[in-house]
């Protein structure tokens, strides 16, 4: 006997089980012990579950089609028939060929045609928005009209397999649940960020499918006339049964299903509480179509009365036989950003059961993708050179696929505002610094503000060059962008998941490293450092309430509060003893940059009169101008961190592991 986790027993079935013997014939065993023979799965395995697509015209879908196709052309054969004898009948009998031959509305239609004319106008203008209101609001795209395909999916690696092997077990539906007795996967959820690819996958899939796809966004469902966006959500599964029926297949894709899909009030895990937010009614009616794709037709359901209503009339054992119910071979794919918020009941088995993740591309994922946009876009030949375009994967950490095709972009623009046809290496640097951090907005500085600037934005390259042991110093700038005076934008030198408390404690510095020049050179600090300490309160108060880093092991994280939801930083400063922690880490990292900095005041100088000189250091432009002063020191830098440990430590807030900015 076999116990679920929490202790149930698993349900027992009439077959509960199937194995296959040595000789590769497949056995079903049945509750009394006896076993039955069932079709061998001979291959079926290697059809199903292999890693590349599977030709539609080759499989069930394909033979659900042609069986479909042949059964249309005997109809159509029998109408010709017909037609034709009725045709033959009437030249043989000397009768006219046309049907409204002697048809004449009479002398008096011109006074009362007009009258009907206008009535059946007014009548179809009324009716036409409400027959309009209740049908479905899909588009329909056939295969042919669908121009991205799986090459075209590009970066997202073992994702890609996934949703080939679930693409097979569309396609080879009939062997999957006839052979071996499986239940199709009917409902796929596409998770994850915007942009990240979950729309395009969806039509590549219903490309290579080669069925319909019918393509809905949520919000189109929703109607302002009681009951209508249930009747949409019921016209929409009508229509995949349809099409399905038709074609031997069909896909719907629904966008942002959010929109309808959202959990009910008074659900486990809250919801909006006893209230609902009006989205119970077509949750419910989702859940239901949800399970109704095998619902018969109009036709079938009324042929199937009639033979009830007959049946009535016969004895047993000359009733006739209602026909089987039809399997219709559908899949509903739905995207949302935010899974967390749907109903729970979507999400059980026989649902959307399969829940994938488009995470961000990482490195080798944002290279193929590159790679794949930079082939249709004109740039120039340095762009080809491998470490070029390993260098841009790099820089492109925490961006979604469609970022990195607009980055290009933008890029293309900036290039063409240069004059040039193609883009290059500095048009890329440009757009990414536009995009990240704002374009440029020059202002007036008085010299002493200028010189204030400069030498804050040079404390902090100071600090990440002598304490951000890994960091890239990417740029350094006093150009007003958006709020920020000036920048240091720096990044890890390598694609990095977790961080060391030493690189936390850097990051401590780096940022009350403003501060700190701005004291040593000025003797007191202006209002430029407080952008600086909201980062650096945020990254302390993590280190104490959430990574156990200050003496202290409990996490803020783990609290429960009923109404009021904080973030940990607020949980943390809200409690006495955790608020004099973060601020004991926040006053040891500025004492020591502060003392760093004062050990290397010659650097900051250097940096300081570069700024003040040209305004922004681009990535090697900084390092010169730091190793330059450096040489003028009698040796080289004594004070640099210990490196960091970077074996299996546990994976920090994602926010921690993003890339750095200070202004
Ligand atoms: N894996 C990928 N390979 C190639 N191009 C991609 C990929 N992912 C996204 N793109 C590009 O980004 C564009 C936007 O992607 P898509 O519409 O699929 O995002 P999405 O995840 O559906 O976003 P949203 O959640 O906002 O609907 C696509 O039209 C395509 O050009
Ligand atoms: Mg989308």
């Amino acid at each position: 006997m076999a116990y679920c986790p929490n202790g149930a027993v698993w349900n027992a079935s009439a077959t509960i089980g199937r194995r296959v013997d040595g000789q590769g014939s497949a056995k079903a065993r049945q509750r009394d012990g006896h076993e039955l023979p069932v079709a061998a799965p001979s291959g079926a395995s290697a059809i199903l579950g292999g890693a590349s697509v599977l030709r539609a015209a080759d499989l069930d879908v394909g033979r659900a089609r042609e069986r479909r196709r042949q059964r249309r052309l005997a109809r159509l054969a029998m109408v010709l028939w017909v037609a034709t004898l009725a045709v033959w009948w009437r030249v043989l009998s000397g009768g006219s060929l046309n049907p409204l031959d002697g048809l004449s509305l009479g002398p008096e239609a011109m006074l009362w045609l007009p009258a009907v004319l206008l009535i059946l106008v007014i009548g179809v203008v009324m009716l036409l928005p409400m027959v309009g209101q209740g049908r479905s609001p899909h588009l329909l795209y056939r295969p042919e009209q669908i121009d991205v395909g799986l090459d075209d999916v590009k970066g997202l690696g073992p994702l890609r397999d996934e949703v080939v092997k679930t693409l097979n077990l569309f396609l080879g539906y009939a062997t999957f649940r006839d052979r071996l007795g499986g239940n199709p996967r009917r409902g796929i959820l596409f998770e994850g960020k915007p942009g990240t690819g979950k729309t395009h996958m969806a039509k590549a899939m219903a490309r290579h499918a080669g069925v319909p796809f019918l393509f809905v966004s949520a919000t189109s469902f929703q109607s302002m006339w009681y009951g209508m966006t249930a009747r949409k959500i019921r016209a929409y599964f009508k229509a995949l049964r349809k099409v399905a029926s038709q074609e031997g297949g069909a896909i719907g894709f629904i966008e942002e299903i959010d929109a309808i899909g959202g959990r009910r009030g008074g659900l486990e895990g809250g919801g909006d509480g006893p209230v609902s937010p009006g989205t119970g009614g077509t949750v419910n009616e989702l859940l239901v179509q949800l399970q109704s794709f095998d619902t018969p037709p109009f036709g079938e359901r009324t042929a199937g009365r009639l033979i009830e209503w007959v049946n009535g009339w016969l004895p047993a054992h000359a009733q006739v036989s209602k026909r089987p119910p039809r399997y219709n071979n559908i899949l509903v794919i739905a995207a949302t950003n935010r899974a967390d918020g749907l109903d729970p009941a979507l999400l059980r088995p026989g649902r959307f059961d399969r829940r994938l993740y488009f995470d961000l591309p990482n490195a080798v994922g944002r290279r193929e993708l590159i790679d794949y946009f930079l082939a249709g876009k004109s740039h120039d030949r340095e762009l080809d050179d491998d470490t070029m375009r390993a260098e841009l994967a790099h820089l492109t950490f925490g961006y979604t696929p469609v970022m990195i095709e607009h980055l290009l972009d933008e890029s293309l623009i900036w290039a063409l505002r240069a004059g040039r046809d193609g883009m290059r290496w500095v048009d890329i640097s440009q757009a990414k610094l536009s995009e990240e951090i704002g374009l440029k907005q020059p202002v007036a500085y008085t010299p002493l503000e200028k010189e204030m600037v400069a030498t804050h934005e040079a404390g902090h390259a100071v600090a990440a060059y002598l304490s951000g042991v890994g960091r890239r110093l990417e740029v350094l700038s006093i150009v007003k962008r958006k709020d920020a005076l000036g920048l240091l934008a720096h990044n890890d030198t390598e694609e990095r998941w977790t961080r060391t408390r030493t690189e936390l404690l850097a990051f401590l510095r780096i940022a009350c490293a403003g501060m700190a020049a701005e004291e040593l050179w000025f003797g007191e600090s202006t209002t430029g450092p407080g952008g600086d300490l909201v980062s650096a309160t945020g990254i302390a108060a993590q280190m104490v309430g959430a990574l156990g880093m200050a003496d202290s092991l409990v996490s803020f994280v783990a609290m429960e509060e009923g109404l009021n939801q904080r973030n940990v930083v607020a949980k943390v400063l809200s409690d006495p003893d955790g608020r004099a922690r973060t601020d004991r880490l926040l006053k040891e990292a500025k004492m020591a940059v502060k003392e760093q900095l004062d050990l290397h005041r010659p650097l900051v100088e250097a940096l300081r009169d570069a700024l003040l000189d040209r305004e922004e250091l681009i990535g090697d432009e900084i390092l010169e101008v730091l190793r330059q002063a450096e040489a003028v020191l009698a040796g080289p830098v004594p004070v640099r961190n210990a490196p960091s440990l970077l074996a299996n430590r546990p994976a920090p807030p994602r926010e921690l592991a993003d890339r750095g900015r200070d202004g």
